[in-house]
């Protein structure tokens, strides 16, 4: 059974990921971090939670804490904190600020809790993600971000609704980056098991339209509800349940690559990774000339502001 801890729980995607994490069989714990003088919002959390199990029959204890010391004994930490975007802000212009409260957590949790994951979402995640791995002094395989997961659930949705099948009949993926440089990897998409590309209403497929819904759909819920939630929070649970549950799943997320896709790498960004119970191992890939060329655009972008960022 393993111990998760949520640093951010006072926050809307935290106290989400608190309830959706709260569910997965394999934890028994969840712990809600928040800085000193938040103890009050943390105890309203905790409780509130801990009501919905008498309904759900949830059996994981909750814990809260604003000593980041308590963070000792996570089996996994999800480091949610950090500025959230404005609707006229990208995530990226979230990149100095957020990176200094990242890399002052990552060292702690280096420190206090080195044998966890730690698992980023704060924006720009890519970025919070080599920070973190920077920080914490963990191995590539034991820091990784939400990353493009979340963009590949929005294309796969948009994919079933055109197509009008079942969500779960469309595999697909988003990888590079957690922003507008995304790439779609309509090489590996597929529908029912058959490759998109061979079906013959492929052609009618508005593939702009279709992703620059994707690319702003994060931005266009924080214009009308302030944050994105449940897509996230989702999300979160879905990654930490294939690490407890030793899944071996390939999912899109951001991981720090050496060469794995056709040789590109020294970057954390969104990328297909084996994911189970010692951690996160991007796997070697091979994708169209076109998807290439936009991958390598995606990671000089982030690249650069990763440098700068280090600088
Ligand atoms: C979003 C946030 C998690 O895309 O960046 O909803």
């Amino acid at each position: 059974m393993a111990k998760v801890a949520i640093v951010g729980a006072t926050g809307k995607v935290g106290q989400y990921a608190a309830l959706s994490i709260s569910r997965i069989p394999y934890v028994n714990e969840v712990q809600l971090y928040g800085r000193p003088g938040s103890e009050s919002v943390l105890d309203g959390v905790a409780r509130d939670l801990i009501d919905s199990f008498a309904a759900t029959g949830t059996d994981s204890h909750v814990s809260w804490s604003c000593n980041i010391e308590d963070l000792k004994g996570s089996d996994i930490i999800v480091l949610t904190a950090g500025v959230a975007r404005k609707p006229d802000q990208s995530r990226l212009d979230l990149a100095v600020e957020n990176a200094k409260i990242v890399a002052d957590f990552s060292q702690k949790i280096g420190r206090i809790a080195p044998d966890s994951f730690l698992m980023m979402v704060t924006n720009p995640v890519d970025i919070m993600t080599h920070v973190a791995l920077k920080y914490s002094g963990k191995k590539p395989n034991e820091v990784f971000g939400l990353g493009t997961h979340l963009d590949s659930m929005r294309l796969k949705s948009a994919i079933a609704s055109f197509f009008q099948v079942h969500v779960s009949e469309v595999h697909t993926r988003i990888i590079g980056e957690h922003g507008d440089s995304m790439v779609p990897l309509w090489s590996a998409t597929t529908i029912g098991g058959i490759q998109i590309s061979n079906l013959p209403s492929f052609a009618q497929v508005p593939i702009d339209d279709i992703m620059q819904q994707v690319k702003s759909s994060g931005q266009k819920i924080i214009a009308s509800k302030g944050a994105t939630v449940w897509g996230p929070g989702e999300a979160i649970a879905t990654l930490i349940r294939t690490i407890l549950g030793n899944e071996n799943r390939i999912l899109t997320v951001s991981a720090y690559i050496k060469a794995e896709v056709h040789n590109i790498g020294d970057v954390c960004i969104g990328v297909p990774a084996r994911i189970n119970r010692s951690g996160v191992y991007p796997v070697p890939i091979r994708i169209e000339p076109l998807e290439v060329r936009n991958f390598q655009n995606s990671v000089e972008k982030i690249r650069g502001i990763t440098r700068e960022i280090f600088s």
